[in-house]
């Protein structure tokens, strides 16, 4: 056996409690502003059946060809895949609990998701993300409720450049018509192709007009148009969403080569995005997915949702200067002697039940050791126990930021003590 340190798997990071303080405070924002607009939280397992995002986010899309982390239980030899995102999950627990049968549902989630990308700043193997689907709600009220809600949050968390792009892919009879003109028309120049679009042509088309090859871009700006081929009622759904999110003073761009990588999305589609994470630029992208239900075997039911990558938003968030808070202690305890031990326990609980958080001091050392740790803690207060304090049914007192030690009786400690907390 090496006695090498085990690693963790590339692209799979461990959030330290340095860097935890940010996450648990965006945590806290991001519940209250879904709980905010009426979402409920759903908690879904992190693996799943392979066959279920095989057929919902389908089997030519690159997180089923190349990005998923499926394994063979070795028990009963059950295909299973670890969850490359929620919303297949979502709808599979929606429907397995009959929560559609007598009301809409609005619901959120969020978790570490799994993709074999190749790693880079913004991008990982484990990455998390907090999910809302809306399924049940056909109109465009629905896709612009989720968008003002966006907006909302980045306002919330001061984050003042993320831009919306949006688009529609229409449903599926204008994308059909539109695919066999887009074949058709690629097939003609089909010399100008590179390898992945000759390999994509007749599989999913639509992901050629994504590529980023600079050799294909003319062929790609002259390609038809999907906006060309909608219905009316297509149509209308996009202009309505429109006139409300210009109504909120909602700014946005349309990008009508915004197809997203997932097969689910029909009628509208949208990303949030920046420019100072790189390549790695989307936030924050949804769509409405009318079809999905069905497909995984529900009745009919239209649906909406988004999800936004953490990591990402955090990324912007520091880069803002936004330092994690929150997990500072109020009060680290340090004692020595036989008697001042029992006391310093009670101390602690008791000034626990008062709300305080408290460090006890354990392992023992010199007073001069344990208060370097209550420096290092970053308690406002320590309170020192020596034997003497202890016979005397009294304590020390010593402000952190500055001041002298003093000594008060039991039942005034606590009130004393509060008079040096700083609060949030
Ligand atoms: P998605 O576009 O695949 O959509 O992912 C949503 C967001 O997750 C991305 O915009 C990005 O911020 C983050 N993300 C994706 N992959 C990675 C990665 N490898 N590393 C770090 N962050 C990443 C979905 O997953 C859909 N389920 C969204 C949705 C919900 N549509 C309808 N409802």
């Amino acid at each position: 056996m090496s006695n090498e340190t085990v690693q963790a798997v590339r692209g799979m990071n461990d959030i330290l409690p340095e860097e935890a303080g940010l996450w648990l405070w965006f945590e806290d924002v991001v519940r209250d502003w879904l709980h905010g607009y009426g979402y409920r939280n759903i908690r879904m397992p992190l693996v799943e059946p392979t066959a279920l995002f095989k057929r919902a986010i389908g089997e030519v899309t690159d997180i089923v060809e190349k990005e998923m982390y499926s394994f063979e239980d070795a028990l009963n030899g059950d295909h299973l895949t670890l969850r490359p995102e929620g919303t297949a999950s979502c709808v599979r627990a929606v429907l397995q609990h009959n929560l559609l049968y007598n009301a809409p549902q609005r619901l959120y989630y969020s978790g570490p998701m799994f993709r074999h990308e190749r790693p880079q700043k913004g991008r990982y193997r484990q990455f998390h993300q907090v999910g809302v689907e809306a399924l049940g709600f056909a109109g465009p009220d629905m896709d612009a409720e989720q968008i003002l809600m966006c907006a909302r949050l980045w306002k919330k968390l001061g984050l003042s450049d993320v831009a919306l792009q949006l688009n529609t892919l229409g449903d599926a009879d204008a994308r059909h018509r539109h695919r066999a003109k887009l074949i058709d028309y690629l097939e003609k120049h089909e010399d100008v192709l590179d390898a992945e679009a000759k390999r994509r042509l007749h599989s999913n088309p639509l992901r050629i007009l994504d590529s980023k090859n600079p050799a294909m871009q003319e062929l790609i700006d002259a390609a038809p148009r999907l906006m060309d081929e909608l219905d009316e009622d297509a149509l209308a759904h996009f202009s309505e969403l429109q006139e409300i999110l210009k109504r909120h003073g909602i700014s946005y761009e349309i990008n009508p080569r915004l197809v997203r990588g997932l097969d689910y999305y029909n009628r509208t589609v949208f990303e949030w995005v920046t420019t100072r994470l790189g390549a790695q630029g989307t936030v924050c992208a949804g769509g409405r997915y009318d079809g999905l239900v069905s497909q995984i075997g529900g009745k009919p039911a239209p649906a909406m949702g988004f999800a936004m990558g953490i990591e990402r938003l955090l990324v912007l968030l520091q880069e803002e200067g936004r330092k994690p808070t929150g997990q500072d202690v109020d009060v680290y305890v340090v004692h020595q002697g036989e008697l001042a031990g029992k006391l310093a326990s009670q101390v602690a609980e008791q000034l626990r039940d008062g709300e305080l958080r408290v460090i006890l001091h354990c392992g023992g050392g010199s007073f001069k050791s344990q208060m370097k740790r209550a420096d290092a803690s970053g308690a406002c207060v320590s309170v020192v126990i020596g034997d003497d304090e202890a016979q005397a049914d009294e304590v020390g007192i010593k402000p952190m930021r500055g001041g002298d030690q003093m000594r008060v009786g039991l039942s005034n400690m606590l009130s004393k003590i509060n008079e040096f907390i700083e609060r949030e």
